[in-house]
């Protein structure tokens, strides 16, 4: 097998192939709209720990994501980490569109954020920080409350597809 040689500028395609080699898990970040406490949210995989003291996460947002800027102005925030059965609605909040949360069941965090029934774990957020890099921003995430269930696989995302953790 012979590696793929690029040189730069790097192409969508390259970038792509490669980084999906990186295998990640999928959070779902989601909140209640202010201005009909309608749930919104998007599907994130570019999500990391920073900062155990204080509690920090991130993630990375593309800015033309649509629901972004309706989670940000919501103030307080859940990233959900989705688990194996939640491919379907993985796909629903990464797809543009009003009805993202048709037929998805929710429960409430303390602050009133949605926990979607299935996730793993969740993390009660707010925004602490936002950087501009290229054609996203880089959201640090100070984390207020947060909660794991002791069984329960994760979902996994690797070359554009969702996986599951080998036995
Ligand atoms: C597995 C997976 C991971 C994703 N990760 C990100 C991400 O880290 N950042 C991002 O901006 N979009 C990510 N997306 C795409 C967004 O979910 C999608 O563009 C978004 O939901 C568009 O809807 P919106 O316009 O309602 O925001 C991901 C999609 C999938 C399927």
């Amino acid at each position: 097998m012979h590696p793929t040689v690029s040189s730069t500028p790097v192409t969508r395609e390259e970038f792509r192939a490669t980084l999906g080699r990186f295998t990640t898990g999928v959070v779902a970040v989601t909140a209640l709209r202010n201005s009909d406490s309608a749930p919104v949210g998007l599907a994130v995989n570019s999500f990391t720990s920073v900062s155990l003291d204080p509690a920090l996460v991130l993630f990375c947002i593309a800015r033309t994501s649509t629901s972004w800027p309706q989670v940000r102005t919501a103030g307080r925030f859940c990233v959900n980490i989705l688990g194996e059965s939640q491919r379907e609605v993985s796909t629903r909040l990464a797809t543009s569109g009003d009805d993202k949360f048709h037929g998805v069941r929710w429960t409430t965090t303390p602050a009133g954020t949605p926990v979607l029934e299935g996730a793993i774990g969740w993390l009660e957020c707010s925004v602490e920080a936002e950087y501009p890099a290229g054609d996203h921003e880089v959201i640090i995430s100070r984390v207020h409350r947060l909660s794991s269930r002791e069984d329960g696989a994760p979902l996994v995302f690797y070359r554009g597809s969702y996986e599951r953790l080998a036995a």
